[in-house]
């Protein structure tokens, strides 16, 4: 018997290349959120307690202005989640929603996990607003948000794995089992965590670029953007590597045959490299800081955009040999419910856009942090 429920009584209401590229740029967007979120706590902690350690007016000032960031930062993490969290139900629900149940007890306390870490990034930024030491906090929120990805990473590797779901529901069916006996999950993790390095590096040459930093504080920011960069990437290859070695036979070998797929394997190695070499040269020299910012961001993004096609593909191929097709789910589309979707959806854009104006035009605060 196929292991994963055969009903779905209610066919799809818009194309499915409609919704999967809808998800697909949504989750991007939220992966470079949870990127920001997960590196600059990472490192916001650790340079507050050197500076805390050494009495450095830059390390305290660098501190600071990560810690004011990331409660925005969090909201972007969960406001860009709840979209490819709906997509992915609509094009995946009878293989998530099994193991969103296996689960559960884990699944559910996201929501707390999510409100306790969320409720000290406050605080983090309040005290580095004081003036006040912040570790003890920090450390525990960036603790709480490292347990939410590898609660993500359990669900989305089990929903993966109709093979095991009947053993471990007969084994408890009170939702209290991690997908604990899949051999890709801590690679898989430790990708994630690895690679939101890289993308904060990115980040902290563009915030290297504010004209109201003192000098100190913007080359730091210039040089410890490259090294997060070059370093973590090649940690983020090494688990990368081994979490494509360990995907059940045949499934890489059609992620790259396929042509829709192919280009962003080469893509991702090539954003990578490039964006490595740009690490360095940002490293190294303060010349052309803004464009060296601008390509160091840009190459994250679309490094982060082949990670997340490549994800796909081994969904779907995975999914595709337990007899999961997402393409042959039925569809009737309800057009005018698309159209109005697709008004709002640019409308909104369209008023991100002016609020960016806004913020522009507005006087520039302040930061001191020392
Ligand atoms: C601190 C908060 C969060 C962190 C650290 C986080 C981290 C992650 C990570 C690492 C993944 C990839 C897992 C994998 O594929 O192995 C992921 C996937 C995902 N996250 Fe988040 N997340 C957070 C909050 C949220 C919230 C609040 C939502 C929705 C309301 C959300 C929605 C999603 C969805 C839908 C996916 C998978 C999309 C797909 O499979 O296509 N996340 N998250």
């Amino acid at each position: 018997m196929m292991p994963i429920p055969s009903v779905d009584p209610i066919p799809l209401p818009a194309p499915i290349w409609l919704f999967k590229l809808l998800h697909l740029v949504t989750f991007a967007l939220h992966l470079v959120a949870v990127d920001l979120l997960i590196a600059g706590l990472a490192v916001g902690v650790t340079l507050h307690v050197i500076s805390r350690w050494s009495h450095s007016a830059t390390l305290t000032q660098v501190s600071g202005l990560l810690a004011h960031r990331l409660p925005t930062v969090m909201a972007y993490v969960i406001n860009l989640g709840i979209p490819p969290l709906l997509f992915a139900q609509v094009l995946y629900g009878r293989a998530l929603y099994t193991s969103s149940v296996l689960m559960g007890a884990y699944w559910i306390s996201v929501i707390f996990l999510l409100m306790a870490s969320y409720y000290g990034l406050y605080v983090v930024a309040k005290r580095a607003d004081q003036r006040k030491g912040w570790t003890s906090t920090g450390l525990a929120s960036l603790l709480l948000v490292l347990t939410i990805a590898f609660i993500y990473s359990n669900n989305m590797t089990l929903m993966l794995r109709p093979q095991v779901w009947s053993a471990m529901y007969h084994a408890n069916p009170s939702g209290v089992q991690l997908n604990h006996s899949d051999p890709t999950l801590i690679a898989r993790w430790l990708f994630f965590v690895s690679g939101a390095f890289p993308v904060t590096g990115a980040a902290l040459l563009l915030l290297a670029l504010k004209s109201d930093l003192d000098d100190d504080t913007r080359a730091f920011l210039r040089r410890f953007g490259g090294v997060l960069i070059a370093a973590l990437l090649i940690a983020q290859t090494v688990f990368g590597e081994q979490a494509l070695a360990l995907q059940p036979s045949g499934v890489m070998s059609q992620v790259g045959a396929d042509a829709l797929y192919r280009p962003f394997t080469y893509g991702w190695a090539a954003t990578a490299a490039l964006l490595g070499a740009l690490g360095l040269v940002a490293l190294v020299t303060r010349r052309m800081a803004g464009v060296l910012a601008i390509g160091a961001a840009l190459l994250a993004f679309l490094n982060v955009v082949c990670e997340v096609l490549v994800r796909d593909g081994i969904r779907d191929y995975t999914l595709r040999d337990h007899g999961f097709e997402v393409w042959n789910r039925s569809v009737v589309t309800n057009w005018s419910v698309v159209g109005i979707f697709l008004f709002l959806f640019v409308a909104a854009l369209g008023f991100l856009g002016y609020l960016v104006t806004v913020m522009k035009a507005a006087k520039p605060m302040e930061e001191k942090y020392v």
